[in-house]
Formats: C-alpha cells, structure tokens, sequence
C-alpha cells in the first residue's frame, strides 16, 4: 500500500533525479506575446463580447455546467455555476499570499434559460444569482477553487462539491442543488484528506465519488520553508505530485458512515508536475489532466468500471500553462484555458501590476487532420511553432487577450445550444466574459 508518506519520499528522491523537467516551456510562457485587447474566432470581440458583471463576481477560477435532465437522461437545459473569490488578494494558497483568509468567497449561477433549446436564450448579466450556502458551518472559512456538480435528473438534487481553500488546510465542501430552489445550496459536510491535502478541480465520477488534482506536494502553509519548496516545486517543474480518485459513503446513509464520509481512495496518476484542470470525456473512457509547469495535457485511458487511468494515451502541448479544462459535450474537443505569461500572472498577484493576458484554445481530439499551413492560421497570436503539433489534435485559438480586454482566463466553457464561449479570469477584476458566434 502506498501511502502519501512512502510517496512524499519516493518523491523527494525522484525529484533529484527528474532534473531534466526544468527544460519548462520557457520560451511559450516566459514571453511577451503581442496580443490584441480582445480576439474571439467565431465573431467580433468589440461587438460578440460582453463582461456578465454583478457586484463581488470577481476573481473567479472556475465555471462548470449544471445539466438539466429528465428521467431517461434527455437533456433539458443547463444552468452555469462560477466560483469566485474577491479576497483573492489577500488569501491565495497557490501564489500567495496569505495575509487574510476571513472575508467569503462566492457561488454563482447564471440560471438556465426559460426558452429551452433556442439559440437566442442569450446570456444575460440579469440571469446571474449569487448562491446562499444554507447550513454552512458559522467560523468555517470559504474561498472556492475547482468546482462539479452532477446533473439533476427529473428535478431531483445534484450533489455540488467545492475545493475550499481554508485557512488551516484545502478541503472539500459537499453541498446540494436543487432546480426547484437553484440560489439555495445545502451544506451535507466538509471532506478532509490526505489525498487532496492540496486539491485545485475536479471531475465526478458519480454523484459520491470524483478525480481530484494535487496542484502540488509542498504547499504555501508549510512553516518557514511555505515561502520557498511550492515555488521550487513550480520553477523546477518537479513532477511530485498526484492525481486521487474518492469514494464516499451516500451522504443519506448512518451516523457511522458521516464519520467516515471517505470509503476509498486510489492514486489515479503519480508524479506529474502541478496537476491543475481535469475533465472526464462524456463517453467516460478519457480522462485530461492539465499540467500547468510543463504546458501539456495529458489524456489518460479510463476505465469507466473501475475508474483506473490505465495508459497515458496523448500527450498535446498548449502555448500557455493550462488551467482548468472541459471536453465539449460532444466529446470532438477539449477547450483549455490558461495563462500565456506566467510572470504577469504573478505579478497581478503581488499586486505590481493590474492585468494578465488569456489564451483558450480548443484541442480537436475527433483525429481530423489539419494541413500544417492551415495550424490555427487565424489568432494574431498563433500556436504555430510554439508547440509541437500532434497530428490528430490541432490546437486552435478561441480567445485572446493582452489582459485589457479580459485578464487571466482561467477556465473556458462552450454551450452547445447556444454557442457561447464563457471564459472565468482568476484576477478578472470583474465578472465572466461571455462571446457568442455572430450570426452569419
Ligand atoms: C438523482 O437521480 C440520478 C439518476 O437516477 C441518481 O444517479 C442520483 O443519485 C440522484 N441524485 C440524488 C442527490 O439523489
Ligand atoms: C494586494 O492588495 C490587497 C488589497 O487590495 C491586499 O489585501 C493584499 O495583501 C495585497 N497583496 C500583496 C502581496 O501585497
């Protein structure tokens, strides 16, 4: 049995050796690309692009669809959940610092549209409600990182988990959602582990039990040396850390099992290099895994009966270091937000300066050939000659931005009915950005 102690050492000693992972992408992230305010592929960023704004949705790292079924699983509409933290700034476990961990973060849904299946269901700043947590435990702090929901069927709850950064250690708040009062989530309980001792997104399996991503094995909290090994861990992009699958006891069941909500855990994936967005294929037999440090994304071979990650099948490079990811919901594709200037980034969090700049891109993975001329041609910025290309996965631009346009995307969603791109910046100073393909 591996333990997260053997691991920490095995670690330590293959870290030494893994040396060569340093080579990081450094010419992709390190660089100043000359990128317009706004580029959006399918239409006009002045015109198709609009910030959906509320008061303290800022800050926001990730998005995710909550689906509507009905009973035999027929899709009915969507909703959009965003977690957002305006106290970013002063409590980030990843970047630091951590000079305050009190004031809130927030849930938001932007409700789903009444005008089922209609392309013009347009997205609408009026449609986003902030989320109330009905039972949440008073003192318990709250700044939300990844964020899944499983779909409601005939209208009964989803369950929503949460990555909650809180001040003594990152847990998981397990809550439900329900469409009949879809404003309102219903704290169940507060997970703890080892196995996630340092969680950033998640992707659920079933409604009790999901893949969770260590970003990295030494965190900011640790004493005196919290200033230096997870930024050692970074620069080196030392490949320590892991990748955990969870199982918990149904929430419903006894007393003894809520002491124990954890029934089972397995290491999915070792040793990668800050493990940051993971998104399972709607078919359930891939699973990608973004590694920020090395701007790759890895898909996994799943086995949909007993959740292994059996082989690393693809390997495709991004010109950034990715952040969170989604599979479109047809499976054709992969749409991978991230941060094409890593040092801006930092520096927005050290508050030197005010904006980062953002790059989405989708990763075709339906094995259609693109000829080499033709390798996302369009973006001012291309990938062209950034990354390898992959024959089978070309990498093409959604978005661009020097950071004025919109800063720092952090996650990129497309509706399938409608055609919007929503793109989350985790130092957007305000709300979502939202483009929808002009009509043509
Ligand atoms: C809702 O129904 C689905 C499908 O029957 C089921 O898998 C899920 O567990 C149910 N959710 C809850 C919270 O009971
Ligand atoms: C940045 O500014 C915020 C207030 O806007 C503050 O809380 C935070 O501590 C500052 N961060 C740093 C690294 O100075």
């Amino acid at each position: 049995m591996i333990t997260v102690g053997t691991l920490t050492k095995i670690a330590v000693v293959i870290s030494v050796i893994a040396y060569r992972s340093a080579r990081v992408a450094k010419n992709t992230i390190l660089t100043k690309h000359p990128f317009p305010e706004g580029y959006y592929s399918e239409g006009n960023f002045d015109i198709d692009c609009t910030t959906l704004k509320a008061p303290d949705l800022k800050y926001c790292e990730d998005a995710t669809f909550w689906n509507l079924l009905d009973a035999q699983g027929k899709f009915i509409d969507r909703g959009l959940l965003i977690s957002c933290d305006a106290n970013r700034k002063a409590w980030n476990t990843v970047m630091g610092p951590l000079t305050d961990p009190a004031p809130h973060g927030s849930l938001w849904l932007h409700e789903p549209a009444s005008n089922t299946g209609k392309r013009n269901a347009k997205p609408d700043a009026a449609k986003l409600k902030r989320i109330e947590l009905k039972g949440y435990p008073a003192q318990h702090d709250f700044h939300p990182l990844g964020i899944e929901i499983y779909p409601s069927y005939a209208g009964n709850a989803s369950n929503l988990y949460v990555i909650n950064h809180a001040r003594a250690r990152t847990v998981i708040e397990h809550f439900t959602l329900s469409p009949s009062s879809p404003t309102v989530a219903t704290h169940v309980r507060t997970l703890a582990s080892p196995y996630f001792h340092s969680a950033n997104s998640l992707a659920l399996t079933s409604p009790d039990s999901f893949y969770v991503t260590n970003d990295h094995l030494f965190t900011r909290r640790i004493p005196y040396l919290g200033h230096v090994l997870p930024i050692l861990e970074s620069v080196l992009a030392l490949p320590l850390t892991f990748v955990s699958h969870i199982t918990l006891s149904p929430s419903s069941s006894s007393a003894e099992n809520a002491k124990a909500p954890i029934t089972a855990h397995e290491f999915s994936a070792l040793f990668l290099a800050f493990p940051n967005g993971i998104t399972i294929s709607p078919s359930g037999t891939q699973v990608a895994v973004a590694s920020t440090t090395l701007g790759k994304v890895f898909i996994y071979t799943r086995n949909p009966a007993t959740n292994a990650l059996t082989t690393l099948a693809h390997t495709v490079e991004v010109p950034f270091t990715p952040d969170n990811m989604h599979y479109t919901h047809d499976g054709t594709a992969l749409i991978v937000a991230g941060h094409p200037n890593f040092p801006a980034l930092a520096k927005v969090a050290a508050n030197k300066t005010d904006v980062a700049p953002s790059w989405v891109v989708q990763i075709a993975i339906d094995g259609e050939e693109v000829k080499e001329a033709e390798f996302d041609r369009d973006a001012p910025v291309s990938a062209k000659g950034k990354v390898k290309s992959v024959p089978g996965f070309a990498v093409k631009t959604l978005f661009q931005s020097d950071g004025v346009g919109f800063s720092s995307s952090s996650t990129g969603l497309k509706d399938p009915v409608t055609g919007a791109l929503y793109v989350t910046g985790l130092y957007a100073e305000e709300g979502v950005l939202v483009c929808r393909p002009s009509l043509k």
